[in-house]
């Protein structure tokens, strides 16, 4: 394996490992976020084995000494596995997250105290500043959040959109299509009767690229793709409570 390294939008980096064995043949990658700035960011520390990879990357761009803040989507393996890994190498780095994940996990699961965002909360980076956004869970985790460079209109959105293969970035083009696919491959999301209104709240951002975590980064109108996105989450949770309560019914 090896980790790649874009710039998907102005001093935002692109940190992309490629898994060919997981959902072959297309296979699917894992990305983390770099945002350049007078204290630069992190979004998702990624898997503990792959530390290496990601560590030997970041390193062709910034010494990780320089990491002021590591930040991410949601509590699970592949957003913050690493986290204490980065801690150890990136001794000025504080773990950011919402208030839930802060409570429920980074309490007790970070090595260094975390700084606790609450929802629309800004971290001003100097040349570039983002937001984090509380969207429980969307598309899972109770903790779950996104976070929006203002600068570039970059919306880190994590596992929204996810999909499979080994894109380029950033790209334009379909963006929605492919997440459908994953969704109706995976199942990964937990879908909830405020998961449209929630991807809808997004699009208000209007971001210009989508950092997804598991694809290639979108270049376009990302208030678009947000909107079409919400609406087959509502489809797919007006179909589910359909078939409930025809099931009560027989
Ligand atoms: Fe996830
Ligand atoms: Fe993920």
């Amino acid at each position: 394996m090896e980790t790649k390294i874009s710039e998907i939008a102005d001093g935002i980096y692109r940190l992309s490992t490629y898994v060919p064995d997981i959902a072959p043949p297309a296979g699917f990658t894992f990305n983390q976020f770099l945002v350049l700035g007078d204290e630069p960011l992190m979004f998702h520390t990624g898997l503990r084995r792959m530390f290496s990879l990601n560590l030997a990357a970041l390193r062709r761009i910034i010494p990780p000494e320089r990491l002021r803040w590591i930040a991410f989507g949601h509590f699970e393996a592949d957003e913050c596995g690493a986290m204490n890994e980065w801690l150890a190498v990136a001794p000025h780095a504080t773990p950011a997250h919402g208030h839930t994940g802060c409570m429920v996990s980074l309490s007790d699961f970070a090595d260094r105290a975390p700084r606790e965002l609450h929802d629309g909360e800004l971290i001003e980076l100097g040349g570039k500043r983002v937001r984090f956004i509380d969207t429980p869970h969307t598309p899972h985790g109770w903790d779950a959040g996104v976070l929006h460079e203002e600068t570039t209109a970059t919306l880190m959105c994590g596992d929204l959109f996810t999909q499979l293969g080994d894109g380029c970035a950033p790209r334009e083009g379909d963006v929605v299509g492919p997440a459908i696919a994953a969704e109706d491959l995976f199942r990964y999301s937990s879908l909830n009767p405020g998961m449209g209104a929630t991807i809808r709240g997004l699009s208000r951002l209007a971001p210009r690229t989508l950092a997804l975590m598991h694809g290639p980064a979108f270049s376009g109108d990302g208030a678009a793709a947000l909107n079409a996105l919400a609406d087959d989450y509502d489809r797919r949770v007006s179909g589910e409570m359909r078939a409930l309560l025809a099931g009560e019914a027989a």
